[in-house]
C-alpha cells in the first residue's frame, strides 16, 4: 500500500515545484505597513498594484475607528456558536437588511467567506435532477460548489452566447427527459483575470427563450460597477434578471465575510440549509460593525468608486498608448499580457520589483498556456497620478528588455527566504 504522504512530497504541484526558489518573493511575499498605494516589500517601498482595496477602504480612518471600537467592544468572539443555534445579533440582521436593500433584492444572508458561502450555496440550493449551465472561466469557488452538485453540469465557452444556448437547449431536453428538475446558470459579473463582465443582459434575455435561474457571483463588480455601485447588473441595467446576486467583502469593502441577495422566500430556505453557515460559527462582531461602517461608506462616498475608475481609465489608457495589450477589460481590473515563459517572467517581475519598485501579481502557466504571461494590475482609490506615470515608464521599459531578451534565464531566480 502506498503511503499518502510519500506521493505528495513528490509533486509539490504547479507552483509548489518552484517553492524552493519562489517562497516569499514570488510565492507567499510579506508585504508590510499599513494598507494602500505604497508598502514595503523586503524593506524596499513599491506602489503595490496587487490588492483588491478597490475603493482604499482598507484604512479609510472612519473603517478603522469603526473596526477598532467594535473589537474593544465585542472582541473577536462574539457572538458564539453558529448562527441558527446561539450566534445570531440585531446587527448580523441589520448588515442583511441594508445589503438586500443596496441590491434591490428582498432578503440577504451573511457568509463568513466567499469562497466556502458560493460553494455552499450551490449546493444547498440544487438537487440531483436539476442541471448547472456554467461559463468556463468562473473562479475556483464555483468550480468547487459543481464538484458538489450530484447532477449534471455543462459548461458553455467563455462568454460565448451562443455556446451558452446550446448547453441551455441541451440542459432542457435533459429535463424533459428525466420529467425532473430545473436549470442553474452560473456566471460572474467581473471575470477576475480578464478583467471582462460577465454577459449579464443576453444572459437575461435567455429567459425569454430558456426556464433557468440566474447566480451571479459579482466580486470584483460590487462597489466598482453601477451608478450606485451595486455592481454589475445594474451597470447592464438587468438587476432585476439576477435571481441571486452575491459578493465577497474581500475586495472593495476590504474586509472578511459574504452575502447572497435575492428572494425572501429563496434566502430563507438556504438561511435554514447552507451547511457551511449551520455547521460554522457566525461572522464575528467586529467584521459586521465593520462592515456596516464600510457599506455606508460604500454608499455615501461615492467620490471613491469616481477616484478608483479615473486612476484605472489613466491606467488602462497611458498602456494602450504605449502599444500595450489589455485584453477586453471593461471593468477596473487591468491586465496586461506579454509572451514569454515562466522563468522570463520571474525574472521580468524581479527586475520591476529591485529596480522600478513597482509590486504586481503574475499569471503564468498553468493556469495560462505555456509562453503567455500577465501581469494583473489592480488600480485603487489610494492611488496617485505619479504612481501611474511611474508605473507606465516602468513597463515599458521592462517590455523593451523581455523583447530583446534581457530576461532569459536558465531558471526562476532564486529569492526565497531562508527556510
Ligand atoms: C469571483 C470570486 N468569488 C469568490 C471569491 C472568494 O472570496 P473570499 O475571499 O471571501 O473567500 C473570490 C476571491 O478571490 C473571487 O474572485
Amino acid at each position: 500500500m502506498a503511503d499518502i504522504f510519500d506521493r505528495l512530497v513528490k509533486n509539490y504541484g504547479p507552483i509548489g515545484q518552484h517553492r524552493e526558489r519562489a517562497h516569499g518573493y514570488f510565492a507567499f511575499p510579506k508585504l508590510d505597513g499599513e494598507i494602500g498605494n505604497k508598502m514595503k516589500f523586503r524593506g524596499k517601498e513599491m506602489i503595490v498594484w496587487s490588492l483588491n482595496n478597490y475603493l482604499g477602504l482598507a484604512n479609510h480612518p472612519e473603517v478603522r475607528k469603526a473596526d477598532t471600537e467594535a473589537t474593544e467592544i465585542y472582541g473577536l468572539a462574539s457572538p458564539m456558536g453558529a448562527r441558527m443555534m446561539s450566534g445570531n445579533s440585531n446587527f448580523h440582521e441589520q448588515l442583511e437588511a441594508e445589503l438586500a436593500a443596496f441590491e434591490q433584492k428582498e432578503d440577504a444572508i451573511l457568509m463568513n467567506y466567499g469562497y466556502q458561502g458560493i460553494m455552499s450555496t450551490i449546493d444547498a440550493i440544487c438537487g440531483r435532477h436539476d442541471v448547472i449551465v456554467y461559463d468556463a472561466e468562473s473562479h475556483a469557488c464555483i468550480i468547487d460548489g459543481l464538484r458538489l452538485h450530484p447532477g449534471h453540469r455543462y459548461v458553455y465557452k467563455h462568454n460565448d452566447l451562443e455556446d451558452c444556448e446550446k448547453q441551455l437547449e441541451r440542459a432542457t431536453a435533459l429535463i424533459d427527459k428525466q420529467g425532473s428538475g430545473g436549470i442553474l446558470v452560473i456566471t460572474e459579473g467581473v471575470f477576475g483575470m480578464a478583467g471582462d463582465q460577465g454577459k449579464l443582459t443576453e444572459i437575461v434575455a435567455l429567459k425569454s427563450k430558456y426556464s433557468f435561474r440566474l447566480l451571479v457571483d459579482d466580486a470584483h463588480g460590487f462597489g466598482t460597477l453601477g451608478e450606485t455601485g451595486a455592481g454589475a447588473g445594474e451597470a447592464q441595467g438587468c438587476q432585476d434578471g439576477i435571481d441571486l446576486y452575491f459578493s465577497t467583502f474581500a475586495k472593495s469593502m476590504a474586509s472578511i465575510g459574504a452575502f447572497l441577495a435575492g428572494p425572501r422566500v429563496i434566502i430563507d430556505f438556504i438561511r435554514y440549509n447552507i451547511r457551511s453557515q449551520i455547521f460554522a460559527k457566525s461572522l464575528p462582531m467586529p467584521f459586521v460593525i465593520g462592515n456596516l461602517k464600510r457599506l455606508d461608506l460604500l454608499r455615501t462616498k461615492p467620490e471613491l468608486k469616481a477616484k478608483l475608475w479615473a486612476n484605472a481609465l489613466k491606467l488602462q489608457k497611458g498602456l494602450k498608448e504605449r502599444g500595450f495589450d489589455i485584453g477586453k477589460t471593461d471593468s477596473v481590473v487591468t491586465p496586461i499580457y506579454m509572451k514569454g515563459g515562466v522563468e522570463e517572467a520571474t525574472a521580468m517581475v524581479m527586475d520591476l520589483r529591485e529596480n522600478y519598485h513597482i509590486f504586481c501579481s503574475i499569471v503564468v502557466y498553468p493556469v495560462i498556456p505555456k509562453g503567455h504571461i500577465i501581469y494583473r494590475l489592480i488600480p485603487t482609490a489610494a492611488h496617485t497620478d505619479e504612481d501611474i506615470e511611474q508605473t507606465l515608464k516602468a513597463f515599458s521599459e521592462t517590455k523593451a528588455k523581455l523583447v530583446a531578451g534581457a530576461y532569459q534565464v536558465e531558471a526562476i531566480p532564486d529569492m526565497a527566504d531562508a527556510r
